[in-house]
């Protein structure tokens, strides 16, 4: 856990300063398999958000490099290289934890390819560079999103701590380059209907990927269709997690014309976590 501390506090939070935190995380297979509170519904969504993670980062480096040339601000243009470092970063991290759910016996592979496929195939070749950017904007409103309601929401408490570790490492950079796609989108081009189209593929892919992807999941527990699973489930979008009731108004906010971000109380929340993950590391 050493490198972890060494790579926060050589890099402390900074949303005017993007920089990539090199983190070697080590898991085995000894994380149980239900690693989330003994839960076969949380673990999995949370799994499932992993595993479309890898692909997703990869568009968004491949995307994201594609318009380096185009940004006049070297401002900004740091803060992107930063982003992308800290994307790149995220997605070796959950490919290597997706590695270890397949040596447990999960079977995803071909749900790997098929998202591979629709970002590069179908999103870059058949849609271009200026939806894809517009798609990334609205996909990072919604992990910023997530990422506010799952630390307060407190979340990863019931977490085994590797993972707990993982995933408040990403989502305290997530929220640390939060607005940067946006940022970026607008430069490019400002049209609010390029916004709203990218808003709602966003919206479409991250919603869509993490259902498919949970379900699919779940379904290879023996089992799983049992009152817990549903309880759980209920817990998790309405009731103890309440993902849902956070989420649609944040959601539909996106979509105004005077659209602007303003993270100012989850931001405080990540820059808290960042120091207190220090903390944890170092001791
Ligand atoms: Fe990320
Ligand atoms: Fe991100």
């Amino acid at each position: 856990m050493k490198t972890n501390f060494e790579a926060l506090t050589l890099k402390p939070f900074n949303p005017q300063k993007i920089q990539a935190r090199n983190i070697n995380f080590k898991f085995s297979t000894e994380i149980p398999r239900h690693w989330h509170d003994n839960s076969l519904t949380t673990t999995h969504f949370i799994n499932a958000i992993g595993l479309f993670l890898p692909s997703f980062e990869s568009f968004m480096v491949r995307v994201l490099k594609s318009q380096l040339g185009n940004i006049k601000d070297s401002k900004l243009e740091n803060q992107i290289c930063g982003f992308i470092g800290q994307e790149a970063n995220h997605g070796k991290a959950h490919h290597k934890y997706n590695q270890i759910l397949q040596n447990q016996g999960y079977k995803f592979e071909t749900w790997l390819k098929t998202m591979d496929f629709i970002l590069a195939e179908i999103m870059e070749k058949r849609l271009g560079s200026k939806i894809c950017l517009a798609t990334i904007a609205g996909f990072e409103h919604l992990t910023t999103l997530l990422a506010g309601i799952i630390l307060k929401v407190k979340m990863l408490e019931s977490a085994d701590s590797r993972i707990r570790s993982l995933w408040e490492w990403h989502a305290v950079e997530e929220i640390e380059h939060s607005s940067l796609a946006l940022i970026l989108l607008q430069e490019t081009d400002n049209s609010y209907w390029l916004r709203a189209v990218g808003g709602l593929l966003g919206a479409g892919l991250v919603i869509g990927f993490t259902t498919l992807g949970m379900l699919l999941l779940v379904i290879q527990e023996p089992g799983f269709f049992s009152c817990k699973t549903l309880t759980d489930l209920k817990q998790l979008l309405f009731t103890k997690y309440k993902i849902l009731p956070y989420s649609w108004k944040p959601i539909l906010e996106y979509f105004k014309f005077n659209f602007t971000p303003c993270n100012e109380d989850i931001l405080l929340l990540a820059e808290n976590l960042s120091l207190s993950l220090s903390q944890t590391w170092v001791n």
